[in-house]
């Protein structure tokens, strides 16, 4: 196993520099290109209560092994780069504090339910794919803008109709956690059917007839067997299985 050790400090990133315990990072890596199956590498890593698990990766990645793959941005919840799966669970790395795990064990694998680029890192070619499939943009003839004041006014009522919907940031989770989606790759996944409600229910929007013929499939929104577990992995409060309910309204006549 190899470490980083504490004396190193004025070389860490400040995020580690006085440590107050250490964790035994576990990193899965795997290149598709030249491995026939996934193996472990461990790193003892200084922390601090505050440290994130995207720390840990990048400090190890900096200073112990630079072919580390992993994906990230913003650090800060906002870009949806960096979702993995942390001690078995979908999160994502920047967002996970060491110290809430509750483990001095602390290990990280590519997300579930997507083809793996390498380590950590996935595919997302065909995630967004189908996120542009339910056509995720308001639709809807500009001539009905009022000349007057370009704008589509809406009642706080009728935002709230789809408001938490539209802070999916498309970080994957719900899709990795979704039981349905790792025995059919053909079905179109919480996040997309999510994003299919959230413009079904925006009265700005014309598509709704569209987007729902689109969702009307065996593949699409009757695969769900409602196991919930995409809501509860959501780190934006998007609730995708309330949304697959709420559709499944507007299909069935209950709703308009
Ligand atoms: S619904 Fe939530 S978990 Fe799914 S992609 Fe959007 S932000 Fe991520
Ligand atoms: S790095 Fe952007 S969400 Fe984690």
């Amino acid at each position: 196993m190899a470490a980083i050790t504490p004396k190193l400090s004025d070389e860490l990133p400040s995020t580690i520099v006085s440590p107050t315990s250490s964790v035994t990072l576990r990193i899965s890596k795997f290149n598709p290109k030249t491995d026939s199956s996934s193996s472990i590498e461990e790193f003892k890593v200084p922390v601090q209560k505050w440290t994130t698990v995207l720390d840990v990766i990048l400090s190890v990645k900096q200073h112990l092994d630079p072919s580390i793959a992993v994906r990230y941005s913003c650090r800060q919840a906002s870009c949806g780069s960096c979702g993995m799966k942390i001690n078995g669970k979908p999160a994502l790395a920047c967002y996970t504090k060491i110290s809430e795990l509750n483990s001095s064990v602390i290990t990280v694998e590519p997300m579930n339910n997507f083809p793996i680029l390498r380590d950590l890192a996935v595919d997302f070619t065909q995630f967004f794919s189908t996120h542009k499939k339910v056509r995720p943009y308001i639709i809807r003839d500009d001539s009905e803008i009022s000349e007057e004041t370009k704008e589509l006014l809406q009642t706080p009522k009728e935002v709230e109709e789809y408001l938490q919907f539209s802070y999916c940031i498309k970080c994957g989770l719900c899709n990795s956690a979704c039981p349905t989606m790792a025995t059919d790759s053909s079905f179109i996944g919480p996040q997309a059917l999510a994003q299919a409600y959230r413009y079904v229910a925006d009265n700005r929007d014309a598509g709704k007839k569209d987007r729902l013929k689109i969702i009307d499939d065996s593949h699409g929104i009757w695969r769900c067997h409602f196991a919930g577990s995409c809501s509860q992995v959501c780190p934006k409060g998007v609730d995708p299985a309330m949304g697959i309910q709420l559709l499944r309204g507007y299909l069935l006549g209950f709703r308009k």
